[in-house]
């Protein structure tokens, strides 16, 4: 049995691993930051310290049991060797002789499987995503009063349940330990750079610099200057593609865009917006209608996908019936309709100017959007980050196509599995 195979310990990480020795030990803070790494080592040592025979359960809590394999048990593995025993579906994991009990805080059973245990040591992967009914009963009624607790996160809204509770409530069985990306000193600078340039505004202080900050006003700070662009100006697309939202009671929109080889990578050229008016005489529009005014719309167009949200069920069908019956070869994809990451995403392309959009009458509409498009600040006021979900048909059409086909380093980052290789190949 031994930790000899543990990193050198930066300063700070160094100080959180000596000090966490209160009830409830919660790390905090930026992205990369170091506090999985400290907050690991803290676990492991307990492990090794404590006796497996003392009454209790040992649980881990993680997203999903694919994030507490790849974020907890594989850097444990690689420390600890022949001292950790796992299974792939971690049903049974053995680390120092001590049974684990794995649950994933965002699946259904996670309720079920924590009522009534009785826990001696619980680790928390990313706290904030633990539901509120679960962390009450680990918190309150189960466990905290005997057992140890050691947990990580990212910030999140200051009204998020967490914040309240423990980062905002200093008390003496609480030990807080605030992470920013300069912490860690063994990230390289070229690596720390390019962190820094993916996120902006709101997300840069909660994901840089570590702040529990909330979101307010509009989603998108807009220039139009910047992000909008004469469509004679625009690089000559290889392909097109065209984005989907979808809409029987509500407006429809899609968009064709532009796929270049250089800058901007994507354009809207294009875009089509239908919204129902009784007094304009405009009546709701049957799916087949607007399947017609799909194909009129892309008529002549070198399309090579479409994006769809995965919901929108009878016009997916609608379109796939139709490519077939006019032989036109495009290839029919489900958006990715995450809306956090894919907002990351977003904001992200349209401040690097890798996203524009073409200044053209009929993206007048979505133009507009941007500045109706705002946070919610009721949901905010509960610890959700969600748009109102009003005037958010250009946008979430945008989002789908934007963040299906680049957010694949928001959506690799979220689940901490991105190495310097995946990191460079992206850009
Ligand atoms: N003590 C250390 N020695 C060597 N490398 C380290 C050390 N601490 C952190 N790192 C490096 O920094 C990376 C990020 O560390 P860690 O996973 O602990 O960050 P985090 O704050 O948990 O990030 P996230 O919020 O994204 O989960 C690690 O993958 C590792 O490459
Ligand atoms: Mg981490």
């Amino acid at each position: 049995m031994g930790l000899n195979n543990f990193p050198k310990l930066s300063p700070k990480q160094k100080f959180s691993v000596l000090d966490s020795t209160a009830r409830i030990n919660i790390w905090h803070g930026a992205v990369r930051s170091g506090k999985t790494i400290a907050s690991l080592l803290r676990f492991a040592q307990w492990l090794a310290e404590t006796d497996p025979k003392a009454s209790g359960v040992v649980l881990l809590m993680g997203y999903s049991i694919d994030t507490i394999m790849s974020n907890v048990i594989m850097p444990l593995e690689e420390w600890l060797g022949k001292d950790i025993h796992y299974n792939q579906d971690l049903s049974k994991v053995i680390i120092f002789g001590h049974k684990i009990r794995c649950v994933g805080s965002s699946s259904e059973k996670a309720r079920g499987a924590v009522k009534g245990i009785t826990c001696k040591c619980i680790y928390i992967d990313e706290l904030t995503e633990v539901p509120k009914v679960v962390l009450d009963m680990l918190f309150t009624r189960n466990s905290s009063k005997d057992a140890i607790v050691f947990a990580t996160t990212n910030p999140d809204s200051p009204y998020h349940d967490v914040y309240k509770r423990f980062i905002k409530n200093p008390k003496d069985y609480i030990h807080l330990y605030h992470f920013k990306l300069e912490d860690n000193i063994f990230l390289e600078d070229w690596y720390v750079q390019q962190l820094k340039d993916l996120y902006t505004g709101m997300f840069y202080q909660r994901y840089i610099l570590g702040e529990w900050t909330s979101m307010e006003g509009c989603i998108y700070p807009f220039d139009e200057s910047s992000m909008t662009a004469e469509l004679y100006l625009l690089p000559k697309p290889y392909t097109k593609v065209v984005s989907i939202d979808f809409g029987m009671n509500n407006p429809t929109s899609f968009g064709l865009y532009g796929i270049t080889s250089t800058y901007p990578k994507i354009f809207r050229e294009r875009g089509y917006y239908y919204q129902a008016n009784q007094q304009l005489g405009l009546g709701n529009k049957t799916v087949a209608m607007l399947t017609d005014d799909l194909f009129e719309f892309i008529k002549n167009e070198p399309v090579s996908e479409i994006y769809i949200d995965p919901s929108a069920l009878p016009m997916k069908e609608e379109i796939r019936r139709r490519l077939i019956t006019t032989k036109r070869w495009i290839r029919l994809i489900d958006a990715d309709n995450t809306v956090l990451d894919g907002i990351q995403t977003q904001q992200n392309m349209l401040e690097n100017g890798s996203y524009v959009i073409a200044k053209h009458p009929t993206n007048e509409q979505c133009i507009k959007d941007y500045s109706l498009y705002v946070w919610d600040n009721k949901k905010q006021r509960i610890g959700e980050d969600r748009p109102i979900k009003e005037d958010d048909h250009t946008k979430d059409e945008e989002r789908y196509v934007l963040h299906t086909k680049y957010g694949a380093l928001q959506k690799k980052n979220k689940n901490r599995t991105m190495n310097y290789d995946q990191l460079t190949e992206e850009y």
